[in-house]
């Protein structure tokens, strides 16, 4: 008897997602791109499809999954951010939604906290200046940063990735105070010396400000122009979320007026396209999205994709769903 293998799409070449240990227990569509899959190209490969196995630049809603068919019931994200899912959707559909946490978590919190040091201390800005051939010699009065150490870090979101960078403001000697959708148990809080706040609240003593939260209704635009202007004009503000949790424009005009001292954003809302004003800050340490990029993460992050996937088609709990 001839046992067919359930068809996967894979939708990007991509670290730790191994082709031929797939291929054992799936049939792959076709050799994914080393580029994000095109759309057309998506619902051309997705009839028949009981897994696909998709990065954040990939939209799977209804229409996708109309095109893919009463089969599917996996859709493995490579990335713990979920919202280019309509997970929703896919619930009412009995599709297993999975994406890949913890494993992202560390590097993710690493690029935060370098983020709020580069953008205190002004690094690409003066890094600018030296490759441009016009460091003349030390400046007592170049490059004036605001001090992290001893500093009020606030953080948006102390979820893992939240509760890993308050972890490292310990050696830098700061307080840290957060705000979540519910605070945390005070056994926790003490673990993290962390002190619960209202969003306003936090935003008016923070000198940093780090958003961690998941991009929801609710958080969508949650750094509008009226919520920076609650900020300190000393103050930073990092992004290692989505880039919609923040106004870009409204963040933009911050900046060049001086309502807010700096930026460090390593996503935005329009990825890749990048706020023209934005681009103009000096004071913005602007990254391409590279928060989870170690390679042993980037590995780990497609090993847990690939048995997410595997999972759910071999009709077992996956390790990390969110449906
Ligand atoms: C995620 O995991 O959601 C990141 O943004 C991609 O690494």
């Amino acid at each position: 008897m001839v046992v067919s293998l359930p068809k996967v799409v894979v939708t990007r070449r991509l670290p730790g997602v191994s082709l031929p240990s797939l291929a054992k227990l799936a049939a792959v569509a076709a050799p994914p791109p080393d580029s994000p899959m095109p759309r057309d190209e998506l619902l051309r490969q997705v009839p028949g499809a009981a897994g696909i196995l998709c990065t954040l630049a990939d939209r799977i809603d209804s229409s996708l999954m109309d095109a893919a068919g009463p089969g599917l019931k996996a859709v493995s994200n490579y990335g713990v951010g979920v919202n280019n899912i309509d997970v929703a959707e896919a619930g009412r559909r009995a599709i297993r939604v999975c994406n890949t946490p913890d494993v992202l978590t560390q590097a993710t919190s690493d690029l935060g906290f370098a983020l709020l040091l580069a953008a205190a201390r002004r690094l690409s800005e003066a890094e600018r200046v030296l490759r441009a051939g016009k460091f003349t010699g030390w400046e007592p009065w170049g490059f004036l940063g605001v001090p992290v150490y001893g500093g009020t870090l606030g953080i948006v979101g102390m979820g893992k990735i939240g509760s890993a960078i308050a972890a490292r403001a310990t050696g830098f000697g700061m307080r840290v105070l957060y705000h979540n959708r519910r605070p945390l148990s005070p056994d926790r809080e003490r673990a993290l010396r962390a002190e619960y706040r209202g969003l306003d609240d936090l935003l008016a003593v923070s000198d940093f400000v780090v958003l961690c939260v998941p991009l929801t209704p609710e958080t969508r635009r949650l750094m509008n122009a009226e919520r920076l202007g609650r900020m300190k004009p000393t103050a930073v503000l990092v992004n290692v979320s989505r880039g919609e949790v923040v106004d870009e424009g409204a963040l933009a005009k911050a900046l060049s007026e001086g309502r807010i001292f700096a930026a460090g954003i390593d996503v935005y809302e329009k990825e890749p396209a990048v706020h023209p004003d934005l681009m103009a800050a000096p004071k913005a340490v602007l990254l391409p999205h590279v928060g989870s990029a170690t390679g042993e993460t980037r590995e780990r992050m497609g090993r847990l994709a690939t048995e997410n996937l595997l999972a759910v088609l071999a009709g077992t709990e996956p390790p990390c769903a969110v449906n």
